[in-house]
């Protein structure tokens, strides 16, 4: 697999990176623990129509002008040498590419776009204009799942055999989400983008592609439920799919709606089991806090391995994701993680899932996608 979409040209900054925020919605309270005390970067710039947030993030940045939008900002004559783009998805290619022929790199949040066409006009635009895009993935810099990949690749379970992932989203616990966030996520849902598959599920199917290749085939049953009269979630779904490599995943989403999960964020009980011939390793949560026992296992000729000590606030995810991207533009240290390609990819495998479901869970080809 590709692993960035560098133009040759591309020479780190030689002093640190002046960057603006594009959208200060509920995200970037995750996205932001990037930019804190980072030598790296200076924040020169924050975007919002909204009067409210841009004052609120404003006492974080109080040297950063505000505008209400990229085309304010892009004529402002502000210098500014990169993008923190966090959009509803329905606006992530406008405000790609205005940001991409401005001459910034952008660093997007994930879903990449609700279609492939949409997100190769982003990357067509990032090479013409020789800019960087990267479509971040906070989960490939969670350290539980690094860990579980760690030992994936060491080859310590023996061939690997297969994998499921599990993801409970509950109806109570964790922090506010704004009503104007939901009504977004809504209509992503009425366009045929679910919040569970599409949204919150591309990080599954990144880990999925990041843990194991490409994926060769895809079958899935997508269900919905209604929640309140007129708006439906995309649960109970079940996706399986099967890689190059000949490696199967099974991914189950269920809804339990009146279930407290305690979380520090969003109410999401998440797993990742990969067995191998020899034993298991297990990542046992994610964003909430449903298991609380230690976030990564291996089970292996009849003992257990318990890690305690690792660092498995999920917000931290995105503070190494963050730090990641501004070192790498600053000093151009380590590979991308992950290019646009990447996220085509990922994006392939969630539209090849809505492929099979439409058709009674036949295998699906992501690559056979126009
Ligand atoms: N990595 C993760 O785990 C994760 C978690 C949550 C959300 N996300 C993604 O982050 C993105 C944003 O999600 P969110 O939950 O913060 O959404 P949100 O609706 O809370 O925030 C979006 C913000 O963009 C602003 N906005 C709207 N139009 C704008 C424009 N033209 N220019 C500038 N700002 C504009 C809105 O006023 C709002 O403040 C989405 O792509 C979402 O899928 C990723």
């Amino acid at each position: 697999m590709n692993e960035s979409v560098t133009p040759k040209s591309f020479t780190p900054f030689d002093r640190p990176v002046r960057a603006a925020f594009i959208g200060l919605g509920r995200v970037y309270d995750l996205n932001v623990r990037g930019y804190l005390d980072n030598d790296d970067v200076e924040v020169v710039a924050i975007v919002d129509p909204s009067d409210e947030r841009r004052a609120q993030r404003q006492r974080e940045w109080p040297d950063a002008r505000a505008f209400r939008s990229i085309d304010e900002l892009a004529a402002s004559g502000v210098q500014l040498d990169a993008a923190e783009i966090l959009l509803p998805i329905a606006l992530h290619e406008e405000g790609v590419v205005q940001c991409l022929t401005s001459g910034w790199h952008v660093n997007l949040q994930k879903p990449m776009a609700n279609d492939v066409a949409s997100a190769h006009r982003m990357l067509d635009t990032a090479r013409e204009n020789n800019r960087q895009l990267r479509v971040m993935e906070n989960y490939l810099f969670y350290e539980p799942l690094r860990r579980l990949k760690e030992v994936v690749d060491s080859g310590t379970l023996g061939t690997i055999s297969g994998y499921h992932l599990k993801m409970v989203a509950s109806g109570r616990g964790g922090w506010e989400v704004p009503g104007d966030t939901y009504q977004r996520q809504f209509e992503q849902a009425q366009r045929g983008r679910g919040t569970l598959l599409f949204d919150d599920g591309w990080h599954k199917l990144s880990t999925a592609v990041w843990l194991f290749g490409p994926i060769k085939e895809v079958r899935a049953w997508i269900g919905a439920t209604e929640i309140v009269p007129g708006i439906e979630v995309d649960a109970p779904t079940t996706v399986a799919w099967e890689h190059v490599n000949g490696v199967r995943g099974v991914w189950d989403i269920t809804l339990a709606v009146d279930m407290y999960l305690r979380s520090d964020y969003y109410t999401n009980d998440e797993r990742w089991e990969v067995t191998g011939r020899r034993g298991f390793a297990r990542v046992n949560r994610c964003t909430g806090r449903g298991i609380q026992q230690p976030s990564f296992e291996i089970y292996l000729d009849g003992e257990t391995r318990a890690f305690h000590a690792l660092d498995d606030d999920w917000a931290s995810s995105f503070r190494d994701s963050g730090r990641h991207w501004l070192r790498w533009l600053h000093r151009g240290e380590g590979q991308l993680l992950w290019g646009a390609e990447e996220a085509i990819e990922v994006l392939r495998v969630a539209l090849a899932a809505y492929g099979s479901s439409s058709r009674g869970g036949v295998g699906v080809d992501p690559r056979s996608l126009a």
